[in-house]
């Protein structure tokens, strides 16, 4: 993957299931506004989206917002007035998939749970886009490090 290169859309290796873990790092821009990594469903206009994690730096209140988009159509926003990223600086923003909820771990700190709305199983791509550079994404399945060392791809 070329450095730097957002919108980014990638292709979750191995699909989503529990003990999967999607990590992503990068750096927000300078004076950055927003930007947003969707867990999504394929990468055509409007796909369905299972993770919205949208960190936004234009409203008086800054805030992420997290949401579903199903069919066309944004569910109610789930919202933090915390955004554990920092303008210009480097992040590591890893997503946990669980039986019920995503984990959102930033900088190692657990950041919020999101419920499912959908089939984790339908889940098949990362999309990147916004004020944010990015410079890896890796996939590992925690669940299975002990059994299966060598099952972690890294994309670059
Ligand atoms: C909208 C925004 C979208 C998306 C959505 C999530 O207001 O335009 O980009 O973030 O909220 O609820």
């Amino acid at each position: 993957m070329e450095e730097n290169s957002v919108p980014f859309t990638g292709c979750i290796q191995g699909g989503l299931h529990e003990g999967k873990t999607i990590t992503v790092t990068g750096r927000v821009l300078p004076n950055a506004k927003r930007f947003h990594v969707n867990l999504q469903c394929g990468s055509k206009e409007k796909p369905d989206v299972a993770l919205h994690f949208n960190p936004r730096y234009d409203e008086s209140k800054h805030h992420v917002a997290c949401n579903t988009m199903l069919s066309s159509k944004w569910g109610p926003e789930e919202r933090k007035y915390y955004i554990p990223m920092t303008q210009e600086e480097r992040f590591t923003l890893l997503f946990l998939v669980n039986r019920d909820t995503y984990s959102v771990i930033v900088n190692g700190a657990h950041f919020m749970e999101y419920l499912h709305r959908m089939s984790i199983t339908q889940v098949d791509t990362i999309f990147v886009s916004g004020d944010v550079e990015i410079e890896s994404i890796a996939f590992s399945n925690s669940a299975g490090l002990l059994k299966q060392p060598a099952n972690q791809a890294v994309v670059m």
